[in-house]
């Protein structure tokens, strides 16, 4: 990274310590901006016959994610780095792909938001991990986060799961897969 080093950091890190976690938490408030943004797409496409509890069910994580968007990037403050909270830079900076589906079934875009969850949580507590031996604040932040959006990874799951426990997205792969999966389960249960 180019970016220069903090003139000042958090007490009892070094300026290339507080440089290291800043880095991790600034792709971390990327991808809690592109969720917190792909929630409310899914909040406005979906359609169908479970449109209100889908559409219902985004609005609280909307603003839980939000608020950790916040905390991310006040930390990265805390720590005598600017965080960056532009859209251009967020798209310059992801390693993801844009969230591919349009309007469609309530049962698409949840099998599609167990992918985007798994994705989101997988790197976020890598993260956690990466900041373990660094920074116990920025550690226990995260920690604190992943609470919230493993909780909010289940509520998703649980409209794709059977009776015996099993996901219909389960074996798939990527984002339009898993949509599939999700929609040919509910129409073999129908
Ligand atoms: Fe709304």
């Amino acid at each position: 990274m180019a970016r220069p080093l903090p003139k000042y950091t958090v007490p009892s890190l070094t300026p290339q310590d507080g440089a290291k976690v800043a880095e991790v938490l600034q792709q971390r408030l990327n991808a809690l901006n592109d969720l917190a943004l792909t929630l409310k797409h899914i909040h406005w496409n979906v359609v169908g016959p479970h449109f209100i509890a889908v559409h219902e069910m985004l609005d609280p994580q909307v603003d839980a994610v939000r608020l950790m968007v916040d905390a991310i990037a006040e930390r990265i403050a805390t720590l005598g780095v600017a965080p960056v909270g532009t859209p251009g830079a967020l798209v310059k900076a992801r390693t993801w792909d844009d969230y591919s589906i349009g309007r469609d079934t309530a049962i698409a875009h949840l099998g599609a938001l167990d992918e985007v969850y798994v994705g989101v949580i997988t790197d976020h507590r890598q993260a956690a991990k990466d900041v373990e031996e660094l920074d116990d604040v920025t550690n226990d932040l995260l920690i604190g986060h992943l609470h919230d959006l493993e909780l909010f990874h289940w509520f998703v799951r649980a409209h794709l799961e059977s009776a015996g426990g099993s996901l219909s997205t389960a074996s798939a792969d990527g984002e339009k897969a898993a949509a599939d999966a999700a929609r040919s389960k509910d129409k073999a249960s129908a």
